[in-house]
């Protein structure tokens, strides 16, 4: 973990079921058929649960093509899963249609992604982009250039500097701030954060992350982070869920997940960097295909058992069957 990092957030019991989850997933999963002469299926996403709830962040963290973004964009509408099924406070997402419906949706359900200049239109000024938010989703609000400046100056932005720019005329981490102070002006449920920092340096990195996790607390918004980054991770969830090749192999409270892996492939990834979990041996070399092999013995040693709740707040893929 890099120094001056230190996890900030109490970790409340996964198993508090007081609290509603504003999104849940119940065995969610996807399917893409590509390639016009001989159709190729790939299971993006493998029947995978879990839930969001207020006020809290959730990381998703996995290696590359494992299904992370495929889960974001089934959560905002963008994919419709093939089977499986995903709440929205209890609604059936896939069944929220209509204009109204749809609308109210995404006043609630936002996404930040890596590429932050696709989310703008490159002709509209920032002022204007704010004004068409406003008419398309909060058109009763009166004082709209006091409640924009109030959002810029939330996410340290100067609005004089930023509202009479264009998207190109703005860097990486403002236009990402802006997304955040976009979210924060519509009171937003629940955010995807889909390798939101990546694109930052490491000082504005922090800004950004304390930001979230400021706004996450304050207003009971629901984060579902996605990364790479082990650290940043550890430093921002409360809760964390481990995916590999489409299937979550290990969730929990961050807390337990990463001092208490279990998951052969969670373990790799902890082995992989230094200081977290065990102690990070330069001699040992990450070989995908052992780990392949570890995880088969692994879920041969535990048949039966599938997905084991270890903890009230601890859940590991034991075996497939
Ligand atoms: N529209 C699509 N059509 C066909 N296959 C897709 C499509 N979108 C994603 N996939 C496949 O689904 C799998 C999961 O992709 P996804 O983008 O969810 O991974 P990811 O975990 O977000 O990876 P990264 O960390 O690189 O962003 C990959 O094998 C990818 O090639
Ligand atoms: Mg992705």
């Amino acid at each position: 973990m890099p120094a001056g990092i230190t996890p900030r957030l109490e970790v409340k019991a996964l198993a508090d079921r007081r609290v509603q989850p504003v999104i849940s997933a119940e065995n969610l999963t996807k399917v893409f058929s590509s390639g016009v002469f001989f159709r190729q299926q790939t299971t993006a996403v493998n029947n995978v649960s879990f839930e969001m709830y207020p006020g809290t962040i959730l990381s998703l963290i996995g290696e590359s093509g494992s299904g992370k973004t495929t889960i974001g964009r089934m959560i905002l509408k963008l994919l419709r899963p093939t089977s499986g099924k995903l709440y929205y406070k209890g609604q059936d997402v896939t069944e929220i249609r209509g204009k109204t419906a749809l609308r109210e949706y995404y006043r609630r359900v936002q996404g930040v992604f890596q590429d932050p200049f696709s989310s703008f239109n490159p002709l509209f000024r920032v002022d204007r982009a704010f004004d068409m938010v406003y008419d398309v989703f909060l058109p009763d609000v009166k004082n709209r250039e006091e409640r924009t400046r109030e959002v810029l100056q939330a996410v340290n932005l100067n609005p004089d500097r930023v509202l009479h720019q264009f998207p190109h005329q703005l860097s990486g981490g403002q236009l990402q701030r802006l997304l955040i102070a976009r979210a924060l002006l519509l009171d937003v449920e629940v955010l995807v954060a889909d390798e939101l920092i990546s694109m930052l340096d490491a000082s504005t990195r922090m800004g950004v992350l304390n930001l979230l996790v400021d706004i996450c607390k304050n207003n009971g918004m629901s984060v579902l982070f996605i990364t790479h980054d082990l650290a940043l991770g550890y430093y921002i969830s409360d809760y964390t869920m481990i995916m590999h090749r489409g299937r979550l192999v290990e969730k929990g409270a961050t807390r337990e997940v990463y001092h208490n892996p279990v998951h052969p492939y969670t373990r790799m990834l902890f082995r992989s960097v230094p200081d977290i979990g065990e102690r990070w041996d330069r001699s040992e070399k990450f070989v995908p295909e052992q780990v392949d092999e570890e995880i088969a013995e692994f879920y041969a040693k535990n048949r039966g058992r599938g997905l084991a709740q270890l903890s009230p707040s601890h859940s590991v893929l034991m075996s497939l069957e």
